[in-house]
């Protein structure tokens, strides 16, 4: 089994165990399968909300896993698209059949060719973003996080932060890394980095060194479960409001326990999330609205 979020990684192996399933492999990577002609079945169920490039590129690296004669199934709805991955499908093998369709539900099995060669079904985009004087170099792809332009937020964070020399800056929820790219390029300090999705913190270590970052870390895990025993003088954050308050309380919490003595958090947030008086009434710290832009509120804390 394979996955790109490093939570739903580790339900994945909770579940496995619970039910008692063995010889099973869960991995975590941006794109799989990676190895050719590997396994005799491959079962894809495309996400609704993934782009459907992505979901394609997903489809065909699963045919080119699969052994030559092997079967390579795709389940999905109308909404999903699932008519489109079919038709992908059969432009790329002589045999889909549609094997099931159970309330909503349709099932395709295609027959892989013995010479099957993936081509790409997913376009790299490529742009620059300046934020004072600093311009930034980024490499993205459809369904990363504001994956056409720097995020609005994004950018009053960057306008709005300092971060002192010398400090060891985390770019917690990195994305595809603009926060430590920029912050590294005009700061001399130590960047740390982490998201859950693989796929993000892949593009994140590519942007970084496009950009002449080296940075000291780049984790793939929930929150700031990579640096449990770390402290960071700069924790920098645009939070992933939509993975619901567990997440975001979960995050808030560890990043209170790995700000060093005089560290500092800062976030951006929709001002209608008003994390400025979360930080402060549940989580104990001292807060200051530093600006506002747009519909955004940048804010620092301090323990
Ligand atoms: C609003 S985006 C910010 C991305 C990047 N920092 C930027 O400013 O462009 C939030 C990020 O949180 C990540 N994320 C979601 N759930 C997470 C979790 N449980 N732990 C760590 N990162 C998570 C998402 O993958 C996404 O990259």
């Amino acid at each position: 089994m394979t996955e790109t979020s490093a939570r739903a990684t580790e339900c994945c192996r909770t579940n496995v165990d619970r039910n008692e399933v063995e010889e099973v492999t869960v991995e975590l990577v941006p794109w799989a399968p990676v190895e050719s002609c590997t396994y005799d079945r491959v079962l894809f169920a495309p996400k609704p909300y993934t782009p459907a490039d992505v979901n394609m590129e997903r489809l065909v690296r699963g045919l080119a896993a699969t052994v030559p004669e092997g079967h390579c199934y795709v389940a999905g709805t109308e909404p999903t698209g699932i008519d489109a991955y079919a038709e992908l499908l059969e432009a790329l093998c002589e045999e889909v059949i549609q094997v099931e369709t159970d309330a909503d539900c349709t099932v395709y099995r295609a027959t892989r060719p013995p010479d099957f060669t993936p081509g790409n079904q997913i376009e790299e985009r490529e742009f620059r973003s300046s934020v004072g004087d600093y311009t930034c170099r980024f490499v993205t792809i459809p369904g990363l996080f504001s994956w056409e332009e720097l995020d609005t937020g994004t950018e009053a964070l960057l306008r709005h932060t300092s971060v002192p020399d010398g400090a060891q800056m985390l770019d917690l929820a990195c994305g595809y890394g603009p926060v430590g790219a920029f912050v590294g390029a005009r700061t001399d300090c130590e960047v740390y980095a982490t998201d859950d999705s693989v796929l993000m913190t892949t593009f994140a270590r590519r942007n970084y060194e496009r950009n002449g970052v080296t940075p000291a870390a780049v984790e793939t895990d929930d929150c700031l479960d990579a640096f449990p025993d770390r402290t960071f003088g700069a924790i920098l954050l645009n939070p992933p409001t939509h993975a619901g308050k567990g997440v975001t309380w979960k995050m808030f919490q560890s990043a209170c326990a790995a700000l060093a003595d005089d560290g500092e958090l800062w976030l951006v947030y929709n001002e209608i999330m008003n994390y400025e008086r979360v930080l402060r009434s549940e989580f104990g710290l001292n807060t200051k609205v530093v600006a506002s832009v747009e519909t955004f509120d940048v804010t620092v804390a301090r323990s």
